[in-house]
């Protein structure tokens, strides 16, 4: 680690060489990503002109100066759930959205359930878009958001959460169903019901998804001991995301998900800090292609899944780390466990290396999985930046 004074200004000449709006400069397959530009920042007067702004065909700078809470803006509803889930304590239960338990959970027991509406209906992200919180205090509660199609947007610094906690299908905090150049950097999520983020079908290319808290920490759980089960999801046709700098916190799986039979997925995920994960981190699948390189697996009982069809690689050893070099033209930065679950030997696929030849990856500034603990907590979620 650098000592703190000579971080602090490395920090700040970063931020003074950003562009004005968003703070820092989107590295990784991001780069290039600017946003609402230069347009002036202005905070919106009202849940209604926060919605509209978002969608909108005007490039914005939209700053969010405090907690915008849409939880009990469209009410509540009652109807059908069921329970996939029997341990306890606190299992989510599920929204029976287009029929789901029918279709997926038969057996699971129905109840009645009630939940908030807004949660359902995200908000609507267009092209040319920051979203940006000022200090500590800047977000969205009871609501996320949604990239369909859009490009070129920054999500910075804000807060989402307290989104149907208690039932899946409640909603995610945020979802990319196609997009590009997209920067999800310095923002902390919550109490979610489903996804913290996923992408859809459509691909996501051009992503950067960076510094964030992603705490899942919560009552309810899909696995029942109070750690939320369903953090980052990747299924795209072609999704080509950075995924760095993350903190993990008491989540049980999905983190993330990659894959899906039929399409492609690349993923360069490092220097991130997995911390007390009691179920799965890296869930690699059918279709998927993760580069796991310095990051740090601290109490996670499986660092990556196996088993699942996708490929992924995942360097402990100076040999393992020298593979690279012939895709990548350098050695690999190589991850560390503690206390966790096995790492040498779950993830040794080196044809995952085929989808990490392009210079952004060639050239990512990867620091030590050794420093990564000390340093993604000081500098991850909301209230670190702006
Ligand atoms: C976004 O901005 C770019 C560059 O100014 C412009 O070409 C494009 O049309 C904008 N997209 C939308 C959807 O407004």
């Amino acid at each position: 680690m650098l000592p703190k004074s000579r971080f602090v200004i490395a920090l700040a000449s970063a931020y003074l060489f950003g562009n004005a709006q968003a703070v820092g400069t989107p590295f990784g397959l991001a780069a290039g990503t600017t946003g609402g530009g230069n347009a002036t920042p202005a905070v919106p007067s009202s849940l209604a002109e926060l919605t509209t702004w978002l969608s909108d065909s005007t490039p914005r700078v939209i700053l969010l100066d405090k907690m915008f809470d849409f939880t009990s803006a469209e009410g509540t509803v009652t109807g059908t759930g069921c329970k996939p889930w029997t341990c306890s304590p606190n299992p989510q239960l599920a929204i029976d959205a287009n029929n789901w338990c029918e279709n997926y959970e038969p057996s699971a027991a129905k109840t009645t359930i009630t939940y908030y509406k807004a949660g359902t209906t995200p908000l609507k992200v267009a092209s040319n878009k920051t979203l940006l919180g000022k200090g500590s205090s800047g977000g969205i509660l009871g609501k996320g958001i949604k990239i369909s199609g859009a490009s070129n947007i920054i999500i910075q610094n804000i807060k989402i959460a307290s989104i149907n906690p208690q039932f899946v299908w409640g909603g995610d905090a945020i979802q990319i169903d196609g997009g590009s150049k997209i920067w999800i950097d310095h923002n902390t999520i919550q109490n979610i019901g489903r996804q913290m983020i996923a992408t859809g079908y459509g691909a996501v290319t051009a992503t950067t998804i960076s510094n964030n808290v992603f705490n899942g920490d919560g009552t309810y759980s899909a696995t029942c001991n109070g750690e939320h089960y369903w953090v980052a999801l990747f299924t795209g046709s072609g999704d080509q995301i950075t995924f760095a700098l993350n903190y993990l916190y008491k989540t049980s799986g999905r983190g993330p998900h990659v894959g899906t039979s039929g399409y492609y997925q690349n993923v360069h995920a490092y220097n991130n800090y997995f911390v007390s994960v009691n179920g799965h981190a890296v869930d690699p699948e059918v279709g998927s292609k993760v580069l796991l390189e310095g990051n740090y697996f601290n109490a996670v009982t499986t660092p990556v899944l196996s088993g699942g069809g996708g490929q992924a690689y995942a360097p402990v050893s100076s040999s393992d780390a020298a593979a690279c070099s012939s895709k990548l033209g350098r050695n690999c930065v190589t991850n560390i466990g503690l206390s966790s679950g096995a790492l040498p030997g779950v993830a040794t696929d080196t044809g995952t290396l085929n989808g990490f030849t392009s210079s952004v990856f060639k050239s990512a500034n990867i620091m030590a999985a050794s420093s990564v603990g000390s340093y993604v907590q000081a500098n991850s979620g909301i209230g670190k930046v702006n």
